[in-house]
């Protein structure tokens, strides 16, 4: 049979991640990985303990495709007090198997073939393919190193055009750790309403926010209607292995993303959402430690990269820092494999998060203060020969 895979899924290039990594795997454990965005903690002991507990308790079915009822009001208990809005757990809540269902849920609710969805480069790997396997067209818009790669909602107006449904932001953003001001949340909202489009908000490292407060645009008056907030559970709680994440959102939007996951999926995990109440009830403490851990690092690392040379702008939030490489005379993907085979440093080349981020390269500091001081010894040495 010709022609067996889709044709707008035969076109997708593989993530500029997966293809690395399969590298750094096959080298051994003497590579220091500054590569993957996963916490390097444990999941914290009290949560790992309430999914034995679930399952000792036989609490293995199957719950309400929205997710249990309780978890629900716990996330929106959460929301209302960390994010400043509030929604209905009933109608207005669902539970996912991480972001990472939720981005496809909602993009496959909103697009109809051909329909516009801006959002900011560099960028997630997911957001281009995930919309275009909604038959929708990525339009992307660029943020820069000069303006410490803040979003200027002027640029995003400038790319809105009749064809576009919704705009897709994603504070801290992965992979520069920029962060958004008040003035420019509000500036977003004024373009969401004035062009009418919906706001999709991830916002999946608003807790590892280092300076300044993290504000959401679902708060302001008049976005609640048009927004979908996103969150999960991977990463301010070391929790990637449970795939839990949510949506809040009006609850046509809720209704309409239901449907695709009742289909699809049914339900999240019993066990990993009764996990995920016990991390929102009482997690903040673990977390907070997590987070300071990140910020020690963070520090330490982007002074390290500006002393070596490779000028790196301090990220506001995530676990990732950007440095930019071109004094090295390399490109990107050179720069990351003659790192990898030379030093056994493994970063990952800047254009996997679009093709702007040739010059770059992405260090995740979601790994140990000690393995961090020797890849930045290592990346010196390196960036020393080239010389
Ligand atoms: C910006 C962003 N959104 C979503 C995800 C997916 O997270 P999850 O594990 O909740 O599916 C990631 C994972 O790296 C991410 O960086």
């Amino acid at each position: 049979m010709k022609n067996r895979v889709a044709e707008h899924i035969a076109v997708l290039p593989k993530s500029g991640i997966r293809d690395f990594f399969e590298l750094v795997n096959s080298m051994g454990n003497e590579v220091i990985s500054l590569g993957i965005g996963e916490p390097d903690f444990v999941t914290p002991w009290h949560i790992r303990e309430s999914a034995i507990f679930a399952m000792e308790k036989g609490h293995t079915s199957y719950t309400s495709n929205l997710g249990l009822l309780s978890m629900r009001q716990e996330v929106c208990k959460y929301v209302d007090k960390n994010y400043k809005a509030k929604y209905n757990p009933v109608s207005e809540c669902i539970i996912t198997v991480g972001v990472s269902e939720a981005l496809d849920l909602i993009f496959r609710a909103i697009i109809t073939p051909g329909d516009e969805i801006i959002y900011h480069e560099p960028c997630y790997v997911s957001y281009a393919p995930e919309i275009k396997m909604a038959h929708g067209v990525p339009v992307a818009v660029v943020t820069k190193e000069k303006n410490k790669f803040a979003l200027d909602p002027k640029d995003f107006e400038k790319a809105v055009t009749p064809k576009t449904k919704a705009i897709l932001l994603n504070f801290p953003c992965n992979p520069t750790g920029a962060s958004l001001t008040p003035e420019d949340v509000r500036e977003i909202a004024r373009i969401a309403k004035k062009h009418d489009l919906i706001v999709i908000t991830d916002e999946i490292y608003s807790e590892l926010t280092y300076d300044g407060k993290h504000s959401s645009i679902a708060s302001l008056p008049g976005m609640k209607e048009r927004t979908i907030f996103l969150h999960g559970f991977s990463k301010a709680y070391a929790m990637t292995g449970f795939r839990m994440g949510y949506a809040c959102g009006p609850a046509d939007l809720i209704d309409a993303m239901m449907k695709i996951h009742q289909y699809s999926m049914l339900c999240a995990s019993i066990i990993a959402q009764e996990s995920a109440i016990e991390a929102l009830r009482n997690g903040k403490t673990e977390m907070e430690k997590m987070k300071d851990e990140y910020c020690r690092r963070r520090n330490m690392i982007v002074k390290r990269l500006n002393e070596i040379g490779l000028k790196c702008v301090m990220p506001k939030g995530a676990f990732y820092a950007f440095p930019n490489i071109t004094s090295s005379g390399l490109s990107s993907k050179e720069f990351a494999t003659r790192l990898l085979q030379e030093e056994k440093v493994a970063v990952v080349p800047g254009t996997a998060f679009g093709e702007c981020g040739e010059g770059y390269v992405r260090c995740a500091y979601a790994t140990s203060f000690e393995d961090i001081e020797e890849a930045m010894r290592r990346i010196e040495k390196f960036v020393k020969k080239l010389k």
